[in-house]
């Protein structure tokens, strides 16, 4: 195995490539797709889950043989913020096993050059040190309301390795901090913490509400990256960095080859909501209902690693808020 500091390989993928992206309408995915795009890429790939639902394994397949896609961004996953995480348990360990399992397997059986599979950083267990480096996977337990999704994210980690190790395959794993901007989920049950704050800030506001509760106590830590400049990483990490630059022996002689990416800012929820309450125009009292549960209290990435190849954020959180914020009026008001 060779090391972070190895010489990168810059493999440049033609711009005609046949690139698959997973969950291209999602959040994540569309900032993805817009990003490849942008650097004139001619042969995207995307399904809907009408078109190919991706727990089918069959259907995932026949996929595969039919459209041959050269590259692989596998970002399609059951996602959501506590509330879905910790009522759909079996749903979200299901979900995105054979997501993962489909789609990382077809990638093998149909010869695909490089995938790069998105994790999350609820991989990591819930007292890990801050911040969060990528050798503490598997180190201590998980936060319980979102640990059925966090254990098929780390099967789809350590399927890539498997494969890489045992095939010679060129699968890649990066774990993205907290998401947000256009195309985000606005659901009021299962939607993430700074889209649930867009939606109830807009609608007091709108409702001209004097009060609005929000879940646990504002003071957990938490990390936010726009979704272009995760976008970017992608590509960044799909055009430059190979299995071998980044898997690497740690220090219990475990191979690890995930990569962070996150902002490396972190802001209470309390000034979080602050911040979106502001930018909405929402002008009354924000109350903290401390009987719902905080989860893990601090989660910060070290994405130094990313960082030292050649990767970094650009848009700063109240310009993202601002963004996501028109994103949301032009797609649920008006
Ligand atoms: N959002 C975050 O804060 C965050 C943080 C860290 C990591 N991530 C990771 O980033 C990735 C994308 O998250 P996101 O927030 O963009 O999620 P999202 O907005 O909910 O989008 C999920 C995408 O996955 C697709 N999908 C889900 N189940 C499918 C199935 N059975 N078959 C086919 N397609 C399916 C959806 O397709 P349809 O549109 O057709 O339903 C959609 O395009 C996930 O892997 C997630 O774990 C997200």
């Amino acid at each position: 195995m060779s090391t972070l500091n190895s010489k990168l390989q810059t493999p440049n993928i033609p711009r005609n490539a046949r690139i698959y992206i997973a969950g291209h309408r999602g959040l994540v995915g569309s900032g993805i797709w817009r990003a490849f795009e942008r650097r004139g890429f001619t042969n995207l790939l995307g399904k809907s889950r009408d078109e190919v639902n991706l727990i089918n394994q069959q259907a995932v397949d026949d996929f595969f043989a039919a459209e041959k896609p050269e590259y692989v961004v596998l970002v399609a996953a059951k996602v959501g913020g506590i509330l879905a995480n910790s009522t759909y348990r079996g749903q979200f360990i299901y979900e995105n096993l054979m997501i993962e399992m489909n789609v990382i397997h077809a990638a093998k059986v149909h010869g695909v050059k490089k995938l790069l599979f998105l994790g999350s950083s609820c991989i990591y267990p819930k007292m890990a040190p801050q911040p969060m480096l990528e050798e503490y996977l598997l180190t201590g337990p998980l936060e319980t309301t979102n640990e059925p999704y966090a254990v098929a994210k780390i099967a789809g980690i350590r399927l890539c390795d498997a494969y890489n190790r045992q095939y010679g395959t060129n699968f890649i794993s990066a774990m993205p901090t907290n998401m947000y901007g256009p195309g985000d989920n606005y659901h009021p049950e299962n939607s993430h913490v700074l889209p649930a704050f867009i939606r109830r800030f807009h609608e007091a506001k709108e409702q001209g509400l004097e009060k609005v509760t929000c879940w646990g106590s504002g003071s957990p830590l938490r990390e936010f990256l726009y979704s272009d400049d995760l976008a970017e990483a992608c590509i960044f990490l799909m055009e430059n960095i190979n299995y071998a630059d980044v898997a690497h022996e740690d220090s219990t002689g475990t191979v690890q080859s995930h990569i962070n990416v996150g902002s490396g800012s972190e802001i209470s929820i309390k000034a979080l909501a602050e911040i979106v309450a502001d930018v909405v125009g929402y002008k009354g009292e924000i109350e903290w209902d401390r009987s719902k549960p905080d989860g893990t209290p601090r989660k910060l990435m070290d994405s130094s690693k990313l960082r030292k190849l050649g990767w970094e954020p650009k848009v700063k959180i109240r310009e993202g808020i601002g963004r996501a914020y028109q994103d949301f009026l032009e797609r649920y008001t008006g």
